[in-house]
């Protein structure tokens, strides 16, 4: 039985019924727009929020119809006849019905964006009209807005770091190779080779920087896990080898495919092996292990240099996290992203403080039997 607060089949059937005081009151003190309507689409109650959103107060609907004055036309200009609104399809049909994207008109001529909710009203188990809750969306698209600027903003921060960080590794290799030759005195065809493609590579990641609002594509291709390796323990060398460090590698003969963006994995080398050659003092060994276990490709990259302490553990891949006095402590974010964001796999540390430090590296093996 509805109580003497309760809507009545009264209220519903008489527009001109007035709420008891209780029911007005906390109509009243809601936050977001509240009406009713009944069957014949005629406004039986409007509480004060929705008065102040619209500018309409609940007299206006005496002579006019409330669609034509708050939802007569929709965001994109066009005008909304009656029977194609949801309000009034949900009323018909008896159903509840949730509405983003829309908007409603204000008294004075402008529109604000809402999102509504329609629920029947049952009286003594009979659909006897809707009861639609709005709000005004405008401050919270506002901030959506701005978040989604900052967010925009802070990757284009991330990524002019990441990418002032690749820049520096060529340049690094290129002034290696011209130190050797220099300590040389002679003309090597094979250097040669090595820089004018490191200059490519430096090319390339700033034409990446130039055209980062619409990001050039990043091929995936089948490449030989070995082979990126090689060529990143070549490109190395030369730093290594001034520090007189050696770099070991093993592996077995077979080719072991990975579906990969090339230059992405060759920076993930570039970054654990300059991260080792910098944690050996003058001499010591760089093991890099490349086997298959369980269907992936396992890479282990190995130092016996001076270890990572518990406390950098913990904070390792934090953007610009470094403990050395020119690092930007970028190169293990970046990787980190690289492995598991962009290559579907996993990346481990494991070290010793003043014996030496592992990572490990599984990337799923690409069956060379899958056509992409
Ligand atoms: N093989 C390693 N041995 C010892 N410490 C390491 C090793 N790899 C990483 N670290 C520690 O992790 C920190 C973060 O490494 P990361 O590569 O992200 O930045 P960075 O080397 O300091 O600077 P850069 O941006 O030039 O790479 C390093 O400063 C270092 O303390
Ligand atoms: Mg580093």
């Amino acid at each position: 039985m509805p109580n003497e607060n309760s809507l009545t089949a009264n209220h519903l059937t008489n527009g001109t019924e007035p709420l008891t005081n209780v029911n007005q009151l906390i109509l009243d003190s809601v936050a977001e727009g509240i009406y009713g309507i009944d069957l014949d689409a005629k406004v039986i109650f409007w509480n004060k929020a929705a008065e102040r959103l619209t500018g309409y107060h609940i007299s206006d609907f005496r002579y006019h119809n409330l669609h034509e004055l708050i939802h007569h036309t929709d965001p994109h200009g066009k005008h909304v006849p009656l029977h194609h609104c949801p309000v009034y399809h949900a009323l018909n049909s008896g159903e509840s019905m949730f509405v983003k994207d829309d908007i409603f008109w204000h008294k004075s001529g402008s529109s604000f964006p809402v999102e509504y909710t329609v629920q029947p009203i049952m009286v003594d188990g009979h659909h006897a009209g809707s009861v639609i809750t709005f709000r005004d969306m405008t401050e919270k698209l506002k901030t959506d807005e701005i978040i989604q600027q900052w967010e925009k903003l802070s990757v284009v921060g991330q990524m002019a770091a990441g990418i002032a960080h690749e820049i520096r590794n060529p340049i690094t290799t290129l002034k290696g190779f011209l130190k050797l030759m220099h300590a040389k005195n002679e003309y090597n065809p094979e250097y040669y080779q090595i820089m004018d493609s490191e200059f490519d590579r430096i090319e390339s990641i700033i034409q990446e920087l130039l055209t980062f609002s619409k990001p050039q594509s990043s091929y995936y291709e089948n490449h030989d896990i070995k082979e990126l390796v090689q060529q990143v323990v070549q490109l190395m060398q030369p730093q290594a080898i001034f520090k007189n460090i050696s770099i070991n590698t093993a592996w077995d003969e077979s080719t072991l495919p990975i579906w990969c963006i090339e230059h992405q994995l060759k920076q993930v080398f570039i970054n654990l092996i300059k991260n080792a050659i910098e944690a050996l003092d003058d001499g010591g060994e760089i093991r890099i292990d490349v086997v298959v276990q369980e269907g992936e490709a396992v890479i282990r990259v190995k130092d016996n240099g001076l270890g990572i302490p518990p406390e950098v553990l913990a904070k390792m891949g934090e953007p610009f996290y470094s403990t050395k006095e020119k690092g930007t402590g970028l190169g293990l974010m970046v990787t980190f992203n690289i492995i598991r964001n962009n290559h579907n796999g996993h990346i481990y540390v494991e070290s010793k403080t003043n014996e030496g430090t592992t990572f490990t590296i599984k990337l799923p093996l690409e069956n060379v039997n899958t056509s992409r």
